[in-house]
């Protein structure tokens, strides 16, 4: 028999590149082989993100793509997972270019489904009924199993790993799907995460990058202790071989001070945050239900920077959210201009069917304003960016090496001959420099001679 072949294609945040990975790796251990074009595709599987409109519509481009592709490639499987699947569910086999169907608690049973399809041509749907009740057991410790038993590291940087240590959201933030395709906010058997932070550690991965919606509010009870994100940071940087500590996505909300003490106290620990704030107004703030004002928020982040003087702070905005005014704007703007944020990803709102700003607010911001306000916001962000970079100039920083830079143009060519390299600092700086390729996924240090708003550019040493 002929191997099969299967490509991959991935929408969406950190949280959907893990679970491709461990797609990925099922699928390979069940005798597929990854391949790089869909036109060599035997299978193709796209997991999908609902985050924003645009996020779907890219989705249903790429199967316009698909569907002349199939035509010239009988007995072709089209598989959607993630997001989308659990979103809009049988409406998409209606579709005839698509013939499986995955939700994010489902992917354990994605293999068998393609296989079964490409044997015997059967379309077929897994999505869960009441995404919002809680799991049974015996689901739960499938999506575990399934989380141990694939690698997790595999498409990624060399070095690095992704480890999720919950999964869903309780928030309920009124313009955010995430709540109703990904489930309630469920924290992983600290147990579970470090057998798979020592397994990894053991392959040669160096840094791990803790996940979830709101990392911050993990919390694992068994008996009358609960183990805190503070716990796992701790257990994890005792952990032979991991260098390097992250975690992703903070929610302002309930930020315990010994996070920060953790961060303070952890060589491993990263000091990093990405902690969106979504807006600087505190009338947005309340309608889109974040339980904090901006006052708040900033004096989070004052508390933060005297625990972690080092630290880099990266931040989220929605622009144009329902109802929201020049002076709501200019509030946010003054938040931006107060944080000094390492970096930040603005959003044009995006109503979202089902959540609570859909049903109960007219998506009132043109969009040319949203569009205007987002140009605005990037370009502060753009200054103060510039600004903050500069400190790193003529230091040496540690980098761990992500590999030949996508952008080879970016450095001064009067170099060495060798390539283009790009890395990451512990604070999360985008460094380029010259040097060969094989130093990819090695700590190394480079002297900062350049700075801009986005990036280092420096010399190894
Ligand atoms: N419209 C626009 N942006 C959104 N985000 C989440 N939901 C929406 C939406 N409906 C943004 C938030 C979040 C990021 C991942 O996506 O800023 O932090
Ligand atoms: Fe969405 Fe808010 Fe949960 Fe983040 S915290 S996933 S924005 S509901």
């Amino acid at each position: 028999m002929t191997t099969r072949t299967v490509h991959i294609k991935c929408f969406g945040c950190q949280m959907n590149k893990l679970d491709s990975s461990l797609m990925a790796s099922a699928l390979q251990k069940r005798g597929f082989k990854l391949v790089e074009k869909p036109a060599e595709a035997d299978a193709v599987v796209i997991n999908t993100c609902s985050v924003r409109q645009h996020a779907e519509a890219r989705v249903f481009s790429h199967l316009g793509h698909l569907k002349h592709l199939k035509k010239t490639r009988p007995g072709m499987i089209i598989a959607i997972t993630g997001c989308m699947a659990q979103r809009l569910g049988q409406s998409l086999l209606a579709n005839d270019t698509i013939d499986i169907v995955v939700g994010p608690h489902q992917i354990p049973h994605m293999p068998d489904m393609l296989i079964a399809a490409l044997e015997n041509g059967k379309r077929t749907i897994a999505v869960t009924d009441h995404i919002r009740k809680p799991d049974d057991q015996t689901a739960l410790e499938r999506l575990d199993t399934f989380e141990i038993a694939h690698d997790s590291d595999k498409n990624h940087i060399k070095s690095q790993a992704y480890v999720r240590i919950m999964r869903g959201c309780n928030n309920f933030c009124s313009y955010c799907i995430v709540p109703y395709v990904r489930g309630p906010e469920i924290s992983r058997p600290p147990q579970a995460i470090m057998e798979q932070i020592r397994k990894l550690a053991d392959q040669g991965i160096q840094q791990i990058t803790l996940l979830g919606q709101t990392v911050n509010s993990y919390a694992y009870r068994a008996g009358n202790r609960t183990c805190t994100l503070a716990d796992l940071l701790q257990m994890a940087s005792e952990t032979k071989g991991i260098r390097w500590l992250r975690f992703v996505t903070s929610h302002p909300g309930k930020f315990d001070d010994s996070i920060l003490q953790a961060m303070a106290k952890l060589p491993k620990v990263c000091p990093y945050l990405h902690i969106p704030a979504q807006s600087g107004s505190d009338r947005i703030l309340a309608a889109m239900n974040r339980g904090y004002t901006a006052g708040q928020y900033l004096d989070l982040l004052a508390k933060t920077r005297e625990i972690v003087p080092e630290i880099a702070i990266a931040g989220d905005f929605i622009v144009g959210f329902p109802g929201e005014t020049d002076e709501d704007f200019a509030a946010t703007a003054d938040l931006v201009r107060a944080a000094r944020y390492k970096n930040i990803f603005v959003f044009k709102y995006s109503p979202r069917p089902g959540t609570r700003a859909d049903e109960r607010l007219a998506d009132s911001v043109p969009l040319d304003v949203k569009q205007q306000r987002n140009h605005e916001l990037l370009a502060l962000q753009n200054e103060i960016a510039a600004d903050c970079s500069r400190r790193f100039l003529n230091r040496t920083v540690e980098v761990l090496v992500e590999g030949l830079s996508k952008k080879p143009h970016l450095n001064n060519p009067e170099s060495t001959g060798q390539p283009q390299l790009v890395g990451r600092t512990a604070t999360d700086y985008i460094v380029v420099f010259n040097g060969p390729e094989s130093l990819t996924g090695q700590f190394i240090n480079v002297r900062i001679t350049k700075t801009s708003a986005l990036t280092l550019f420096g010399e190894h040493v």
